[in-house]
């Protein structure tokens, strides 16, 4: 498998980079289907579709159908383009990343560079960002990146956006939980939250800085404040629980990464985070020492990852890679990909919590709908679980609320 994907994109990268007067691009184009011209800047996920193996590493069985035709149909185009000499474009998304300079944000910037949906990317830290950006821009994908370094350049970096990712922020270190990183996060989250509802309203929002539990209910909040608040673009990004879930469990019971899908709601932050391991797919059954041994393995995956770096952060690589698939989730629903799944902590009304993350249906305008089934026919211990997480993630939900109504911002 390995010598497949490398050859093929090895290949791929030759004819993606040359233009269309060289003839080595004509010919290589011509010897190559559409699909497979399409690897020369999708990646990732151009790899992925030689094989299913590589594939689950990125999106999951269920994407991948989906997925592998919505590219295919892109590859299409594209090669209808490149007939009549015209340079590859990918579609018209644009996708922002606020903290782009850090530890998620530079790899999470590589990622989405990657995309074939993406037209441009836009960085901005308070820390220089130059430099990623010009490092970045001279891959031979399509995304156009530019760079936006400090306060003064916020507001454009945020104009016409699609997406909207924020992993600014402190992350942890050993010893300290998600909630210790409120303080600093906190204020991060609804400054840059406030610069996004005055730019782009419309936009996607995905919050990864911590606590999750508490910044997305600041986020809601000062969208309500500023008058454009919608429940169905603003989500909490989970994704990181449900590929470790994926791993570890596909690990334990020896199966295929591409088979294995593990539903994980709640929150994002310790108990409040529970795999449904009864609802795994393929179908497995666990003994209760492996239910207890997993689910307390998936809660306290960043604690693992935070202990070893040793004060050098919390994930970061693991943590671009599901923001990234969380990202292309997004940018496949909104460009009409009707079969988009994914958990996502989101304004919910599954339980009495009013933000709960669970299996989400993406569409053109965020949240289709919430999927209720995963919640029924809970095994005794994910019911036991779910009624002792409700308590944390209220309290970690409501001081998020209170926050942010403090000082409420002038529209
Ligand atoms: N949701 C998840 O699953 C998950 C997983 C891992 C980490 N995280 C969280 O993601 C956040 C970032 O982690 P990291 O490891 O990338 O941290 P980092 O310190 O490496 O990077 C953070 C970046 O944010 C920038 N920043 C700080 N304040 C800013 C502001 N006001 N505007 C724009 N940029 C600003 C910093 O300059 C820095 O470049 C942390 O809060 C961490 O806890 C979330």
């Amino acid at each position: 498998m390995a010598v497949t994907t490398a050859s093929t994109f090895s290949i791929g990268l030759v004819a993606g980079t040359q233009a269309c007067t060289d003839s080595k691009f004509k010919t290589l184009s011509m010897k190559f289907n559409s699909a497979n011209y399409l690897k020369s800047f999708s990646g990732l996920k151009a790899a992925t579709s030689v094989t299913c193996e590589s594939v689950s590493s990125f999106l999951g069985k269920e994407s991948t159908t989906a997925l592998r035709d919505s590219f295919t149909q892109i590859a299409q185009k594209q090669n209808e383009r490149t007939d009549n000499c015209v340079r590859p474009q990918a579609s018209a998304f644009k996708v922002a990343i606020l903290g782009a300079a850090g530890g998620i944000g530079q790899p999470l910037a590589l990622l989405i560079k990657m995309s074939p949906l993406v037209s441009t990317l836009h960085l901005y830290d308070i820390a220089n960002v130059k430099g990623v950006a010009a490092d970045l821009s001279h891959c031979n994908t399509p995304a156009q990146v530019l760079d936006f370094t400090g306060n003064a350049e916020l507001a454009n970096s945020l104009k016409g956006v699609d997406v909207v990712v924020i992993p600014a922020g402190v992350p942890r270190k050993p010893g300290m939980t998600r909630d210790d990183l409120f303080n600093i996060n906190a204020n991060i989250v609804k400054n840059l939250v406030q610069a996004v509802a005055d730019n782009c309203p419309e936009a996607f929002i995905h919050i990864i800085s911590n606590p999750v539990n508490s910044t997305v209910p600041i986020a809601a909040e000062v969208l309500k404040q500023k008058g454009v608040y919608d429940p169905k673009k603003l989500f909490g990004v989970t994704t990181l629980d449900v590929v470790r879930a994926n791993t570890f469990v596909a690990q334990k019971k020896s199966l295929k990464l591409i088979d294995v899908d593990v539903p994980v709601i709640g929150g994002h932050a310790g108990i409040t985070i529970l795999p449904l391991l009864s609802k795994a797919k393929p179908s497995v059954s666990f003994t209760d020492e492996e239910v207890e041994e997993l689910t307390v393995r998936i809660q306290n995956a960043g604690t693992e990852v935070v202990e070893a770096k040793a004060g050098a952060g919390s994930a970061t690589l693991s943590m671009a890679y599901a923001a990234a698939r969380f990202v292309e989730s997004s940018l496949r629903a909104l460009d009409g990909d009707a079969d988009v799944y994914e958990c996502s902590f989101v304004q919910s009304d599954l339980t009495e919590l009013p933000f709960f993350a669970s299996r989400v249906k993406l569409g053109k305008k965020g949240v289709e709908a919430l999927l209720s089934s995963d919640l029924q026919g809970l095994t005794e211990y994910e019911a036991k679980a779910l009624e002792a997480l409700k308590p944390e993630l209220k309290e970690s939900i409501e001081k998020g609320v209170a926050f942010a109504q403090k000082e409420p911002q002038s529209a």
